[in-house]
């Protein structure tokens, strides 16, 4: 577990339940393994997003090495609210990752969903989310696809129908690409958040309304990215998902295959003239 431990210890934690109290839908950055890490949390933060998700973390291991909690885990005290993702098998080393992570963290999220989702019968989805509801749960999130569906549409209706059924708040997910799409489903789906992956990496400036990654953005993501250390892979990546829609196939061609932080920098520097 990394991170400047004065800057730890002064960290506020926060309750993610007023968020959903503020009668606003939740903007949420989505789990992402190897992504939704603590420089691009920190981005997006930048542009209203209002809650973040760690990567899955195999609860197992973090239990077990000191080595998989310094690699695994880094936050700050601008980071919260933080939902910290576990994978877990058993309850007892899910309960014991949870309590090392505790001081650092507003809230435990249990990933249950990988690959499966919405169940084809939705009254055994309904069941599930009731008893998670039953178990004492703050809120869930749903991704409206079963384990069949890769590429179909999300089902909303679905999503609606859980909400329904549900007394604590429900987050929705899936295929959401701007703030407009975020309005939709929310409004298709009466859901208290809207969770965003794929969009948040494409754009992670979308909940601050922008169409498409501002060069503001990227400029940001530059600046935090080297100030965290962040590795060439990881860096080199987001630029990749962050300009895809504003890069031509040629330009994608030069960019895609450069192998260090100070070629990228001079690929900017050239494209935008700034670093
Ligand atoms: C690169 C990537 C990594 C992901 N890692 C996780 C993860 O660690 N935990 C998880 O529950 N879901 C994970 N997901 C699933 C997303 O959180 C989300 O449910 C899915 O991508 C659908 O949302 P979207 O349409 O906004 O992308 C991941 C998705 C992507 C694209």
């Amino acid at each position: 577990m990394s991170g400047d431990i004065r800057e730890i210890e002064e960290c506020q934690l926060k309750d993610p339940m007023d968020l959903f109290h503020s009668g606003q839908v939740v903007k949420i950055c989505a789990p992402m393994v190897r992504y939704s890490k603590l420089a691009f949390r920190t981005l997006v933060r930048k542009y209203s997003c209002d809650l973040c998700y760690t990567p899955m973390i195999v609860a197992a291991d973090f239990v077990r090495s000191a080595k998989a909690r310094d690699s695994e885990f880094t936050t700050n005290k601008g980071d919260h609210p933080l939902i910290v993702q576990f994978a877990a098998k058993e309850a007892q080393v899910l309960c014991d990752a949870a309590r090392i992570v505790c001081p650092f963290a507003d809230g435990i999220d249990l990933n249950c969903g990988c690959p499966q989702r919405i169940h084809e019968d939705l009254k055994r989805t309904v069941d599930l989310c009731q008893k998670a509801e039953a178990a004492g749960v703050s809120w869930i999130t749903v991704h409206g696809r079963s384990i069949e569906e890769r590429h179909q549409p999300v089902h909303y209706d679905a999503i609606k129908i859980i909400k329904q059924s549900m007394s604590i708040p429900v987050v929705a997910n899936g295929d959401i690409k701007t703030l407009k799409d975020a309005e939709n489903v929310h409004h298709l789906t009466e859901a208290d958040g809207i969770m965003v992956a794929r969009g948040l990496l494409a754009n992670p400036a979308m909940f601050a309304g922008y169409e498409e990654t501002p060069f503001q953005c990227i400029q940001d993501w530059v600046d935090i990215a080297l100030e965290h250390g962040t590795p060439f892979t990881c860096f080199h990546h987001h630029l990749m998902y962050m300009m895809e829609r504003i890069t031509s196939k040629q330009e994608k061609k030069v960019f895609n295959v450069l192998s260090s932080t100070s070629a990228v920098l001079d690929y900017l520097n050239d494209r935008y003239g700034v670093w």
